[in-house]
């Protein structure tokens, strides 16, 4: 039997005539002679009238409808200027699938309870925008990627060590032996294969264990990484450049609907479509800082959130900043030959205070440099042997990098917190549900 249901947005489409649609009661309110319910589905929400009269054995049910409760709902749909949404439909059947509970949402919650109640909180329309901006991203990116000809390339999860910062690794008990959750799929395995297949990609999960409580860090968050071979930094960071752009061009045609319920400032994302994103180096940033910010930033020292905030408010698009000093960055940021206190790095900062949305590097392929920085950083040389394998045998020059793909997602939605631009966040102190 084809199902007579339609969306309620394609039923706002067809504008007029008759219509089923179904869906959950957002809000409803009722007198003695009407009921009416703004049914609400995963498209949209519309009005819909019950009058008493036409329901004259129904109506005690009627009457225990309440928010969340889900119904299927015939009727007739038609412009009505004074409904919420502009539609209105005036129902002559209506079945009711499921009663609900009093709904425990309400807008007195906090963010902590609003975080405990995240498995019905989703429903909200605020969540169920950003989901839907979620999806059009990573889908996005992973259209990018493909139209670049990258591969989608898979590694393990679960790790034995070797990583990109040893502090914040999560440990596991893996049948009595220590093993690891991954914060990158770069080492070794994304690295090993670009021998195979030169240009690969992938969107997945990678773990921190940052006890850190900020607007920007999960202890989970999906990570899209890219990896090339035959790369350089200026390479990189035009396809980091495309990939943005991409997205956010995206995000802008498919999602207009779910901006405006989150309340976006779209002209802000603009420029980022429009203009070139600025370089400049670390040693430029901090000229800036000094000049403009009156901020003294020692050379040598990694730029902290603070400062890239206030760079950043100097710009309306994403900045690359480049060449950072070589002692504190992960030990496979090669040196610069012309300037060897500096290493081929850089990070993408985010413009209205979103911080590092990406960061990438040229990576070291001279075992002996390898060694050296991995002993200044006091990591065990026994954990990187397939690291070093790998360059024993025909290295080339490669790079890649890494999106923290949440932080994009708050940037592009406007959010105050990363742990919206995900449905169910991790964080040091957010475990449940
Ligand atoms: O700068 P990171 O640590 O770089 C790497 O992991 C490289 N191995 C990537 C590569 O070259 N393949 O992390 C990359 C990005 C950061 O710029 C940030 O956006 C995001 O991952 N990120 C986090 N996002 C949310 N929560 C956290 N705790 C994050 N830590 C990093
Ligand atoms: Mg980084």
């Amino acid at each position: 039997m084809k199902n007579k249901f339609i969306s309620i947005k394609e039923a706002m489409k067809k504008g007029k005539g008759k219509v089923a649609v179904r869906g959950w009661v957002y809000r409803e309110r009722g007198s003695n002679e009407f009921k009416f319910i703004i049914l609400r589905d995963s498209s949209d929400i519309i009005q819909c009238v019950l009058k008493r009269d036409k329901f004259p054995k129904q109506w005690n049910e009627i009457d225990k409808i309440r928010i969340e409760s889900s119904v299927e709902i015939e009727g007739m749909i038609k412009k009505d200027k004074r409904a919420p949404i502009g539609y209105e439909i005036d129902s002559d059947k209506i079945n009711i699938i499921g009663l609900s509970d009093n709904f425990p949402i309400n807008k007195d919650l906090n963010e902590e309870l609003l975080g405990d109640r995240r498995h019905l909180w989703l429903r909200s329309r605020k969540m169920t925008s950003i989901l839907k901006i979620r999806s059009t991203v990573i889908g996005a990116l992973h259209e990018y990627f493909r139209s670049k000809e990258f591969y989608e390339f898979q590694s393990p999860i679960i790790i034995p060590g070797g990583a990109e910062e040893g502090p914040t690794l999560f440990e596991m008990n893996y049948f009595g032996k220590k093993m690891y959750l991954a914060q990158t799929w770069q080492l070794p395995y994304a690295e090993a294969a670009i021998y195979s297949l030169e240009k690969i990609y992938c969107v997945a999960p990678s773990f921190r264990a940052e006890k850190s409580k900020t607007s920007r860090h999960l202890t989970e968050f999906w990570h899209t990484e890219m990896e090339v071979a035959w790369a350089n930094l200026d390479k990189l960071m035009d396809c980091a450049e495309e990939m943005t752009k991409y997205v956010i061009k995206k995000v802008l045609e498919k999602n207009k609907n779910e901006l405006k319920i989150l309340g976006r400032d779209t002209k802000k994302l603009v420029p980022t479509l429009k203009k070139k994103f600025p370089r400049i180096t670390y040693d430029k940033a901090l000229r800036i800082l000094k000049n403009k910010k009156k901020m003294k930033v020692k050379w040598g020292k990694d730029l902290r959130t603070i400062e890239e905030e206030k760079l950043m408010e100097l710009y309306d698009t994403p900045v690359f900043v480049t060449y950072y000093p070589k002692s504190v960055m992960a030990f496979y940021k090669p040196r610069d030959s012309k300037n060897p206190k500096v290493a081929r790095c850089f990070d993408m900062l985010g413009p209205e205070a979103n911080g590092e949305l990406i960061g990438g590097s040229e990576r070291d392929t001279n075992i002996e440099e390898l060694k050296k920085s991995l002993k200044t950083k006091g990591e065990k040389l026994e954990d990187y042997k397939y690291y070093f394998d790998i360059n024993k045998y025909g290295a080339v020059p490669h790079g890649g990098y890494g999106l923290g793909t949440e932080r994009l997602i708050k940037w592009v939605c406007g959010l105050s917190t990363i742990k919206d631009a995900i449905a169910f966040p991790r964080t040091a102190t957010r475990t449940e549900p």
